[in-house]
Formats: structure tokens, C-alpha cells, sequence
């Protein structure tokens, strides 16, 4: 169910070290075997170090075995709900565009395909000749 993956992002938010932008991110991402991975945006004084909240669920994921997908819910302070980075979206895409996303504003939702969000991506079919 969306709303309680939703609820995992947001309780994971709680815990974002964004003490420059202020923008606290949650990610909580869904593999096909029901597990649930979580992950906050993670910043550095030295500002380009930077990790999103996406790339670090899928990242406890991958390093958990999980490699199958089917949601992930991403949320913030702001409406309408922000959507997740090209760097994000790129790395999800290494595992199936069907993902669905979901971002989670305090009032409202917007939902798509990765592929709707990452068109004409460059995937692993990009590299045969
Ligand atoms: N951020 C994410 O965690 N995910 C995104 O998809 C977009 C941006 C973080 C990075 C940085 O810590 C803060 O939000 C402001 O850009």
C-alpha cells in the first residue's frame, strides 16, 4: 500500500544531515519481495559530495541483494511534491523503468513511471552495437 510506504519515507526524512540546503529528503524504496529500503539526502561542508535520498536506499538495497524494484516513495517539506533528481533517475533506471514514483509533498502527490520521468533513457540495451 502507497500510504504506508509514504509513511516510511517520511520517518526516515526525520533523520536527513542536510545542515546546508535545509531540505530534508526521504526515500523509501520497495523491492519485489516486499522489503523496504530507506534513505535520506546526506551533505558534506565539502558541498558536491552530496548524496541524494533515492541513491542511498538504493544503494542499502542493492548491498541487502535486492535488485527487483516495484515503488519508491520519495518526500519533502514542499508542495507541490519535488520531484527526484536526473542523477536519481538515472541510477533507478539501471534496475527497470516501470518503477513507480511517488514524491509526497505535506499536501499532496504526484505519481509517474520512471520512464515517464527518464524518456529516451541510455540503458543497458544503449550499449549493444
Ligand atoms: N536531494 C535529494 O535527496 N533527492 C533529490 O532527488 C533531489 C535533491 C537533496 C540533495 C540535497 O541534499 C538537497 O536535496 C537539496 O538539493
Amino acid at each position: 500500500m502507497s500510504a504506508e510506504l509514504v509513511r516510511r519515507a517520511r520517518e526516515v526524512m526525520r533523520n536527513a544531515h542536510a545542515p546546508y540546503s535545509r531540505f530534508h529528503v526521504g526515500a523509501a524504496l520497495e523491492a519485489a519481495d516486499g522489503r523496504v529500503f530507506v534513505g535520506t539526502n546526506v551533505e558534506s561542508a565539502s558541498y558536491g559530495l552530496t548524496i541524494c535520498a533515492e541513491r542511498m536506499a538504493l544503494g542499502a538495497a542493492v548491498a541487502a541483494g535486492a535488485k527487483q524494484f516495484t515503488r519508491i516513495a520519495v518526500t519533502t517539506a514542499v508542495d507541490p511534491p519535488a520531484a527526484p533528481c536526473g542523477a536519481c533517475r538515472q541510477l533507478l533506471a539501471e534496475f527497470g523503468l516501470d518503477l513507480e514514483v511517488i514524491s509526497a509533498g505535506p499536501k499532496s502527490e504526484r505519481r509517474w513511471t520512471l520512464g515517464e520521468l527518464l524518456p529516451a533513457a541510455f540503458t543497458r540495451e544503449s550499449l549493444d552495437t
